[in-house]
């Protein structure tokens, strides 16, 4: 597959020139198209993965859990042990005036809106004290609509040999753009012949996708892993928990191995993004009868529901040109 930049997407940035290296807060910003997008090469987030970042979506020119995610942005700031953290409020005016111009010059469609904090640019040296002042890069681009057959069909996943991350070597969750593992991981299942990779903790227990929140049923129950695995506090994931609660779905936040999910009668996958996925493959063999199964449906309708509840309680936040 040959990497392509996308056509349509906008990205804001800080004006890097006029602005100089010193202070980068508050900054000014442009919103510029793809190719005339460039950070400085002396920025810590291409040398050391040293950012973070959100990914979320928009629904009818509203962005979906934008205080969720500004929420988990801030978390992952502490855990990366960020000492300023750019004013919320300018990222959330940067993502919005984003998603306007996208609309505006693009048309009304979905989009994929992610907002990354670089620690900053500085010497070639580790120490984040060598850091100028954390800036944010907003990227928005059309969202990439995967084929139906993802929904109808599920996907594979292959169990690889890569381990996630242990949280005290680099806590998955924090959202940090050091994705190496990830990266890895998912480079493994592609050889297997999945298409994405779910990876164990150094013990052998189940713990997510490589972009995503792993779940399976088990006699009619929903496993997933607890946070203490060592995953991504996924805010689909959470959305998964209230609509088991609202529909009388059991749901059991548990270790389990891999060798438990033999008796898996279905299995899925959440993102923000991707929403509820199936898994109908794994490890080259089937699950359950290789169909996507009623439960992982019933749990795709249900947050389909609320998200269709959200965009109407936010109907007058659309940023729709
Ligand atoms: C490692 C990882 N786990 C889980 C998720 C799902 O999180 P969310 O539902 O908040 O999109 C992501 C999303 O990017 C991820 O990168």
């Amino acid at each position: 597959m040959k990497n392509t930049i996308p056509e349509k997407a906008l990205v804001a940035l800080p004006d890097f020139r006029s602005s100089g290296a010193a202070s980068f807060t508050p900054p000014g910003f442009k919103i510029v198209p793809p190719e005339e997008a460039f950070v400085p090469a002396f920025d810590r987030s291409f040398h050391f993965g040293d950012s973070i970042y959100e990914v979320t979506r928009t629904y009818e020119g509203i962005l979906f859990a934008l205080n969720e995610h500004l929420r988990r942005l801030k978390h992952s700031a502490k855990l990366g042990m960020y000492e300023k953290f750019p004013d919320t409020s300018h990222i959330v005016h940067m993502a919005r005036e984003t998603c306007r111009a996208f609309f505006r010059k693009f048309g009304n469609t979905d989009v994929y809106m992610r907002i990354t904090v670089s620690r900053g640019q500085g010497d070639l040296n580790i120490d984040p004290q060598y850091a100028s002042d954390p800036y944010t890069l907003v990227f928005v681009k059309e969202l990439d609509r995967p084929a139906k057959d993802f929904y109808e069909k599920g996907v594979h996943f292959a169990v690889v040999t890569r381990r996630r991350n242990a949280p005290a070597a680099l806590d998955p969750a924090m959202k940090s753009g050091n994705y190496l593992n990830n990266v890895l991981a998912i480079a493994e299942a592609s050889r297997l012949g999945a298409q994405d990779a779910l990876m164990l903790n150094l013990r052998g227990f189940v713990t997510e996708g490589t972009t995503n929140n792993f779940f399976a049923v088990k006699n009619g129950i929903v496993l997933t892993a607890p946070l203490s695995v060592g995953i991504l506090a996924g805010i689909t994931r959470e959305l998964v928990f209230e609509v088991c609660q609202n529909s009388g779905i059991e749901l059991q936040e548990r270790l389990f191995t891999e060798s438990e999910l033999g008796s898996c009668a279905e299995m899925f996958f959440t993102s923000s993004t991707k929403e509820v996925v199936p898994v109908t493959t794994l490890s080259a063999r089937s699950v359950g009868d290789g169909r996507p199964g009623p439960i992982t449906k019933r749990i795709h309708e249900g947050l389909k529901s609320a998200i269709r509840a959200y965009v109407e309680a936010h109907r007058s936040e659309s940023l729709f040109a």
